[in-house]
């Protein structure tokens, strides 16, 4: 019969994506291993065609719009009021209509900016034996190496490789990150959790609250970096480096280098969010959207593989613990009225994670899974 053999055929396919996954899987060298083995071709693990359709209708991306870029200068401190205030307001209206923007003269000095990327280049590149040592799918685990974290649920393998250390509550033992990129790591997180408190305190004036507010709910409490290293890709129209997604903590703040491919949703267009150098990234998380009761929003973004690179990114999520974390978070009483009720029901920073993890990034939000009626 016509529709067993058609049945059969699936399974038999099923079967072989099953292995080339675990075989990739096996190789602990991540999608750089398959670069260096000498690929021309992409492999098919790593082919989906809808999200190739989705890069190939790419609109004209300038489109007009400015990516926010917001100047720190003076306003970090409440030293200058006036300029506190402009700062304040930028970050609201950013964080209201893009979910996104870019921060210069944020205190974390360039040359630091510089060595975390070469420490992220450093990790990938060294000697394979080593690095293999680091690759885990127990993402229990306070440091880790793997790539894709979604690999076995997902549609598609994507182009790129990641480098994973909880450091917030607690930060493991120096000795247990890599010694390829350890000072710097250390030393990069004191920076960012700094300017994430800083953040926050502007983002908490932004919503009308006191300036402690989203520190006082535990909101900079947990820190997970996620360093990612996209090797070039021989066909990047057939594949993707990030799909759609939104980040599932608070806020993220995220170093890029020079490459280019991230973009953001804003307005139901895909936007650059162009490399510009000392700058980062801050964009709003699930969780800070969900609190906020939908005041914020978290913008769905993704990096598109190319033939450039290797490209290397830090992602430094506030709001992300692979270790348990009960508290539950509902949207703030103080934002709520009789003309703006919760939308959201609570969750904890864990059920939260969990949820996404087991979903993968499928490029539906998770929030909706915690909006009421
Ligand atoms: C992420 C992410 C973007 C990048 O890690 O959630 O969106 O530029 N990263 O690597
Ligand atoms: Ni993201």
């Amino acid at each position: 019969m016509v529709v067993a053999e058609e049945t059969k055929a699936t399974m038999e396919s099923l079967d072989d994506r099953w292995s080339e996954l675990k075989a990739f899987d096996e190789t602990k060298l991540g999608v750089k291993g398959v670069v260096d083995s000498g690929a021309t071709k992409v492999p098919r693990i790593f082919i989906n065609q809808s999200q190739n359709a989705d890069s190939i209708i790419e609109p004209d991306n300038a489109a007009g719009f400015g990516f926010p870029v917001i100047d720190l200068a003076d306003g970090l401190d409440k030293h200058d009021p006036l300029k506190r205030e402009r700062i304040v307001e930028e970050i609201r209206d950013a964080s209201e209509k893009w979910g996104f923007f870019q921060v210069v003269n944020h205190g974390i000095p360039t040359a630091c900016l510089e060595e975390m990327l070469d420490g992220v280049r450093r990790f990938n590149e060294q000697d394979p034996d080593i690095k293999k040592h680091y690759y885990s799918r127990d993402f229990t685990k306070a440091v880790g190496y793997y790539s894709n974290f979604d690999l076995y649920i997902s549609p598609a393998a994507n182009w790129k490789d990641s480098f994973h250390c909880v450091m917030a509550p607690e930060s493991p033992p120096p000795e247990d990150l890599p010694a390829a990129c350890r000072d710097i790591i250390i030393e990069y997180t004191n920076h960012v959790k700094k300017l994430g408190g800083s953040l926050l305190k502007l983002m908490s004036e932004g919503l009308g609250l006191s300036s402690d507010h989203l520190t006082g709910m535990g909101c900079a409490d947990t820190l997970a970096q996620i360093c990612h290293y996209y090797p070039p890709c021989p066909e990047p129209e057939l594949t993707i480096g990030t799909p759609k997604h939104s980040d599932y903590g608070f806020m993220t703040v995220l170093l890029q280098d020079d490459v280019g491919g991230l973009q953001a949703q804003h307005q139901g267009q895909w936007v650059d969010v162009p490399p510009t150098p000392g700058a980062l990234v801050v964009n709003v998380g699930d969780l800070l959207q969900l609190i906020s009761n939908d005041k914020f929003t978290s913008a769905e973004h993704r990096v598109l593989a190319s033939r450039a690179g290797p490209r290397t990114s830090v992602a430094s999520f506030f709001g992300r613990d692979s270790r348990t974390n009960m508290k539950v978070y509902a949207p703030i009483d103080e934002l709520l009225s009789e003309d703006n009720p919760p939308k959201y029901r609570g969750t904890t920073v864990t059920g939260y994670n969990e949820l996404v993890r087991k979903k993968g990034l499928d490029g539906n939000s998770a929030l909706l899974h915690f909006r009421l009626g």
